[in-house]
C-alpha cells in the first residue's frame, strides 16, 4: 500500500504518450492572389500536430488532460463537433473515460452520424440533452443535473469547444511559435479561445485577426472575457472581421465549396470546410481589398483537417 506521505510518481503527460509535432511547421505558399498585392502568405500547419488531436484541439486539450489527472472527462458539443471527436480520441489514446453531452435529445432515437459514430467507436459515452437544457449548461444547477443524469458526477468538465482558461493559455504557445515570423496572424473563430491565446503569445508589433464562422456580434466580448479569465486582462493586439461566416455555423454554400476545392488543388492542402475555408476565403478577399499594406507577411493558422 502506498503511504499518503510518499509523493506518487507523476502520471506521464499527454506529450510523452502522444508525441505531438511541436512547434508545428510553417510553410510558405506562392499564390498570385496575395503576391500581386505584395503580401507573403504563410500557413501555420497546426493540422499536422497530431493525427487525432488536430490543430487547436491539441493546444486546448493537452493542458486539460493533464489537469484531469485520470478522472473521466465530460464535455459538450453539437452533432458534428470536432471537439467531441478530439476528446474521444484522446480518451482512447490515454485510456481515459470520456462522456460527450450532445445537443439535441431528438438525436438519441436516430442512427449516429459519422462524427458521433467515431466518438462512440473511440469509447465515448454519448448523452443527448434537449436544446433548452443544453443552452443552460453553464448554469451550476443545470450542469449538476446533466452530470447526475450522465452518471458522471466526479468527471472533469471541459466546456463546449474546449475553451476554458487552461485551453486559452495552451493556445498562447501558438502565438509564441509565430514570434518574428509574420506581421498579421489570422485564425478562424468559433468560441474565440484560440484567438484569445494566440494574440496573447505574439510579440509587440504583431497582430492577430479573427474570422468568426458564426453569425453575430458576441465574439469581441467573449474573446475579451476569455483573455480576462486566462490572463487577468485583455492581451495583445487583435481584431475580428465578421463578414465571412457565409450564413452561419456549418453553412458551406457552393461558392465556398468551389473556393476550398480550388485552394486544395493549388496548394495540395486539405481544406477543412467549416472553419479553415472561411478563413482562407476571408484572407483572399481582404488582400484584394488592400487591407494589408505591401510588404506584409500574413500567416494563416490551419486549425483543422477535413473529417
Ligand atoms: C478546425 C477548427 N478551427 C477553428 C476553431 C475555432 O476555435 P475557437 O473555438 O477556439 O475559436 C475550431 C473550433 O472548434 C475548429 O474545430
Amino acid at each position: 500500500m502506498t503511504s499518503p506521505d510518499v509523493p506518487r510518481p507523476e502520471a506521464p503527460g499527454p506529450e510523452s504518450v502522444l508525441h505531438p509535432r511541436l512547434p508545428s511547421p510553417v510553410q510558405e505558399v506562392t499564390d498570385d492572389r496575395f503576391a500581386r498585392h505584395g503580401v507573403r502568405l504563410l500557413l501555420k500547419r497546426d493540422d499536422l500536430i497530431h493525427p487525432d488531436l488536430i490543430g487547436n484541439k491539441w493546444r486546448k486539450l493537452a493542458p486539460n488532460l493533464r489537469a484531469a489527472a485520470g478522472r473521466p472527462l465530460l464535455t459538450f458539443g453539437g452533432a458534428y463537433s470536432n471537439h467531441l471527436r478530439a476528446t474521444a480520441a484522446a480518451g482512447r489514446l490515454l485510456g481515459l473515460e470520456t462522456v460527450g453531452v450532445v445537443r439535441g435529445q431528438e438525436l438519441a432515437d436516430r442512427p449516429l452520424n459519422p462524427s458521433l459514430a467515431r466518438c462512440a467507436a473511440d469509447g465515448m459515452r454519448l448523452c443527448f440533452v434537449d436544446r433548452s437544457l443544453y443552452r443552460r449548461k453553464a448554469e451550476p444547477e443545470a450542469l449538476a443535473g446533466i452530470l447526475r443524469a450522465a452518471d458522471a458526477e466526479g468527471a472533469y468538465v471541459v466546456p463546449e469547444g474546449g475553451s476554458n482558461a487552461l485551453a486559452v493559455r495552451g493556445c498562447r504557445v501558438l502565438g509564441e511559435e509565430l514570434r518574428g515570423r509574420a506581421d498579421v496572424i489570422a485564425v478562424a473563430c468559433g468560441t474565440g479561445g484560440t484567438l484569445a491565446g494566440l494574440a496573447a503569445g505574439l510579440a509587440p508589433g504583431q497582430r492577430a485577426l479573427g474570422i468568426p464562422v458564426l453569425k453575430g456580434d458576441f465574439l469581441t466580448a467573449d474573446t475579451a472575457a476569455l483573455q480576462t479569465r486566462a490572463f487577468g486582462a485583455r492581451r495583445g493586439r487583435w481584431t475580428l472581421d465578421t463578414r465571412f461566416h457565409f450564413g452561419g455555423y456549418a453553412r458551406v454554400p457552393a461558392e465556398l465549396q468551389d473556393f476550398a476545392q480550388d485552394f486544395e488543388s493549388r496548394h495540395d492542402l486539405p481544406v477543412e470546410r467549416l472553419y479553415v475555408a472561411k478563413l482562407l476565403y476571408g484572407l483572399v478577399a481582404l488582400t484584394a481589398e488592400g487591407a494589408f499594406p505591401r510588404g506584409t507577411t500574413l500567416a494563416a493558422v490551419i486549425t483543422g483537417r477535413p473529417f
